[in-house]
């Protein structure tokens, strides 16, 4: 895969949500910033819970409690969630302090649930450490755990007091990585943004932040609008979950995406072209487009009945006359034929 560049230069993109509004930096170094953000908040004490060596979490300033977690969806779980509302109470963390997470999605996901937990909710401040981490997981204000019945099904709305996307940590991103982000790249193609693949990589995540950060604005609380953020999720999900996440998240929102061009040509809602379009974006990345090989897709049927939007049937965010737009309902025969017609490869 070609890599855009890094680029130099700090971009500040502002979440406007009133009371909750908060600011997304991205560029190189601007982890160092969050000792300012921390004294900005008036907070005393802060709870530094990172998936990354000390060296490399930036110091808050103030006191602080360092706690270390590890990335994974294995470890986001209810039980981490009570270890760290303990630390924090141990450590003697109030309202008035801050937490701040450092590492993938998985560590924003759960931190964020923990600082909303712990005493009702406090601040936290998010560094992200992965490309998928800054596009999309540590905005908008979702945090979540997986159950051993489907994935994020225990969360809270959490808005973070700011995020530090600090471009220097994915100077060393393994190239898993850079797939699990560009995953969520690729689908923005879909819902709103610009052809996004030959801009510097800096420039990538911003496009991405500020088509979140509009749609999150409008639609908070994942009413409608947001829903469209879901492109590629419904079967990226359940892949994840059929393959014991050896398959990335990203890589099943890529599979997902060629899937929701698929499913939306075979209801009639898009044209061919449009279709081919979305294989060719996802290939663009670098990403897989095709089922594993050894799945059945029967199985995929009752995991991507779990999904949040489903509140009855199968739900889809699907391309349409209208632009995108959740889907209810849609006939299981369509998303049966439309799965047997998926191309099939190795896991990557
Ligand atoms: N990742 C989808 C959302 O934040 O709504």
């Amino acid at each position: 895969m070609t890599r855009p560049q890094h680029s130099a230069g700090v971009q500040i993109i502002e979440v406007p949500l009133g009371a909750r509004a908060y600011a997304v930096r991205i560029g190189p170094g601007v982890r160092d910033r969050l000792a300012d953000l921390v004294r900005d908040l008036g907070a005393r004490r802060a709870a530094v819970v990172s998936a990354r060596p000390e060296e490399e979490t930036p110091d808050p300033g103030v006191a602080a409690l360092r706690v270390a977690l590890r990335d994974g969806e294995e470890h986001k779980t209810p039980a981490a969630v009570a270890r760290l509302c303990g630390a924090f109470a141990d450590f003697g963390l109030t309202r008035d302090d801050v937490v701040v997470s450092c590492g993938g999605g998985t560590t924003t996901d759960t931190v964020g649930l923990a600082a909303a937990l712990y005493h009702r909710g406090v601040p936290v401040i998010h560094l992200p450490t992965t490309l998928l981490a800054q596009v999309d997981a540590s905005v908008g204000g979702k945090t979540a755990v997986n159950l051993p019945q489907g994935k994020n099904l225990v969360g809270a709305y959490w808005q973070p007091a700011a995020v530090l996307c600090d471009t220097d940590y994915l100077r060393t991103l393994p190239e898993r990585e850079w797939r699990n982000g560009y995953g969520e790249i690729a689908r923005c193609h879909f819902i709103g943004a610009e052809n996004l693949r030959e801009l510097p990589v800096a420039e990538q995540i911003a496009a991405s932040v500020r088509l979140k950060a509009s749609v999150v604005a409008a639609d908070e609380r994942d009413t409608g609008r947001r829903h469209i953020l879901n492109y590629g999720h419904t079967l990226g999900h359940a892949l994840e979950r059929a393959t014991d996440f050896t398959l990335r998240h990203g890589e099943g929102v890529a599979i997902g995406t060629v899937f929701a061009g698929r499913l939306a040509g075979a209801l009639g809602r898009i044209g061919p072209r449009r279709v081919a379009e979305h294989e060719q974006v996802v290939r663009s990345y670098g990403l897989p487009v095709a089922l594993p090989a050894g799945l059945d897709p029967a199985v995929l049927l009752p995991l991507m009945r779990l999904d949040k939007k489903a509140t009855s049937g199968l739900g889809f965010v699907l391309d349409g006359p209208d632009g995108v737009e959740l889907v209810r309902d849609v006939p299981e025969t369509e998303v049966a034929r439309t799965l047997a017609g998926m191309p099939r490869a190795e896991l990557p």
